[in-house]
């Protein structure tokens, strides 16, 4: 599938925002941890989280979706063996959260991933959870697949991570809660919605700047709503921005201030935007966002709210190039180990709408003040945010413009298309 591009002046509207991946994945997966039965409510049914679904049940948890909408998981049967390798598809959080899992059940299992996944850095996990004695490897003990037989008694232990990662906070903690306890350091602005779900289900434990301390303890199921995805709400925030003089509004936001850091930018750079916190779905706090098309100035987006927005990044790329003034993102280096190397990747596809940058290895500076062209070769490079990133800047361009691969866009975002036509957007879907 690709996108046919056709420029528009203006947008406006208003739509309910997708529900999030990170919570999606996290209720599922907990739910399964508890051992007995759960419903999710607005569950985000993309390629991702259908991954983590998919891995569950071949480890034993029975998981159906009814006829409205409401998914059931049932673990009351335990974990056992996978027979085949547990496929994790393009989903990072799905790969090093099971990591973390199955580093505490005594049998083995193989987690491998698509092309993309097969190539991004597991070592973070591989490493640590060696050292505390797990039999983990992988390809060149840095890559999928990986296999794992794991102990039901793992020593208390201390780390600090090297990297602001939710995924492999969450992964240690798990394994902390299940065995003996552990204290995890150095996430930093990380997202932290494993430290509230799990309070929710009963765990023990204490947070401060971002490290964590979790007790030995046993989950308590729990039904979990999954509220609204902050960085699929960031794509129409951002096409808002750029060409809505009358307002786009996204409803049912999460406002978790871990996520929305790409909020704070906007706001530095002179977007018009109108905040309604509405009420706390799932310990979060969640409303509704509008913004009008606004005058942008160039910002220094300083390093350490990168973490914060670390999903949202590309999209400064976009609005740097019609912002007055340049526009730096620096300490941005795991970008380059996303599901592309998206600082190459969104920077690849600007240059070809005419936008000029300087690039660097943690980070790039757009240079303001440009108007943005077209292109027949604009590629999502299997990479859902950078497919979706592209389109919307493409779609405000001085020409019609061609964008390859966009089925990626699934992985995160199944009703896009939808959604964004429903704003006014012009993507022709052609097979
Ligand atoms: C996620 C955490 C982030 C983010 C990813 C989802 C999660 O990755 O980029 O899309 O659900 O924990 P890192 O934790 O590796 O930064």
């Amino acid at each position: 599938m690709k996108y046919n591009i056709t420029p528009v002046d203006t947008i406006h509207g208003s739509v309910v925002c997708p529900p999030d991946k990170s919570i999606s994945h996290r209720a599922l997966l907990f739910n399964a941890l508890a051992g007995g039965k759960s419903q999710i409510h607005n569950l985000l049914q993309s390629a991702d989280v259908l991954s983590t679904a998919q891995c569950l049940r071949q480890l034993g948890v029975k998981i159906t979706a009814s006829s409205t909408g409401i998914w059931n998981i049932d673990s009351t049967q335990g974990f056992t063996p996978s027979a085949l390798p547990l496929n994790c598809g393009n989903s990072g959080t799905t790969m090093r959260i099971l990591c973390g899992i199955l580093s505490t059940f005594p049998f083995e299992s193989i987690l491998i991933g698509d092309e993309s996944l097969s190539n991004r850095p597991m070592s973070r996990l591989i490493k640590p959870l060696s050292e505390m004695g797990v039999h983990i490897s992988g390809r060149q003990n840095k890559f999928a697949p990986i296999t794992i037989r794991g102990h039901q008694s793992l020593p208390f232990f201390e780390y600090h991570l090297p990297i602001a990662s939710a995924q492999v906070k969450t992964a240690l903690m798990l394994v902390g809660l299940r065995c003996n306890g552990a204290f995890v350091s150095g996430g930093g602005r990380s997202r932290d919605h494993t430290e509230r779900i799990l309070t929710s289900m009963g765990a023990q434990l204490e947070t401060q700047d971002g490290d964590v301390r979790i007790f030995p303890g046993k989950l308590i199921n729990s039904d979990i709503t999954i509220p609204g995805d902050f960085s699929s709400a960031a794509f129409l925030l951002t096409a808002a921005t750029l060409a809505s003089p009358q307002g786009v509004t996204v409803r049912n936001v999460n406002l978790n201030p871990t996520r929305t850091g790409f909020l704070q930018v906007l706001k530095e750079m002179g977007a018009n935007i109108q905040i309604n916190t509405t009420n706390q779905v799932c310990g979060e706090p969640v409303g509704d966002i509008s913004v009008f098309q606004s005058h942008l100035h160039g910002v220094d987006v300083p390093p350490e709210l990168v973490p914060t927005m670390i999903d949202e990044v590309p999209l400064i790329a976009v609005l740097g190039a019609v912002a007055s003034g340049k526009t730096r993102v620096r300490g941005a280096e795991e970008l380059r180990v996303k599901e592309s190397d998206r600082i190459s990747a969104i920077l690849h596809n600007i240059s070809l709408l005419g936008i000029c940058f300087d690039e660097y290895s943690d980070g790039f500076a757009i240079h303001g003040s440009q108007s943005i062209g077209g292109s027949r070769k604009l590629s999502s490079f299997g990479d859902h945010r950078i497919a979706m990133a592209t389109s919307i800047a493409a779609s405000f361009g001085s020409s019609p413009s061609t964008i390859d691969n966009t089925t990626c866009i699934d992985v995160s975002f199944p009703g896009f298309h939808q959604k964004v036509s429903n704003l006014g957007l012009k993507l022709q879907q052609v097979t």
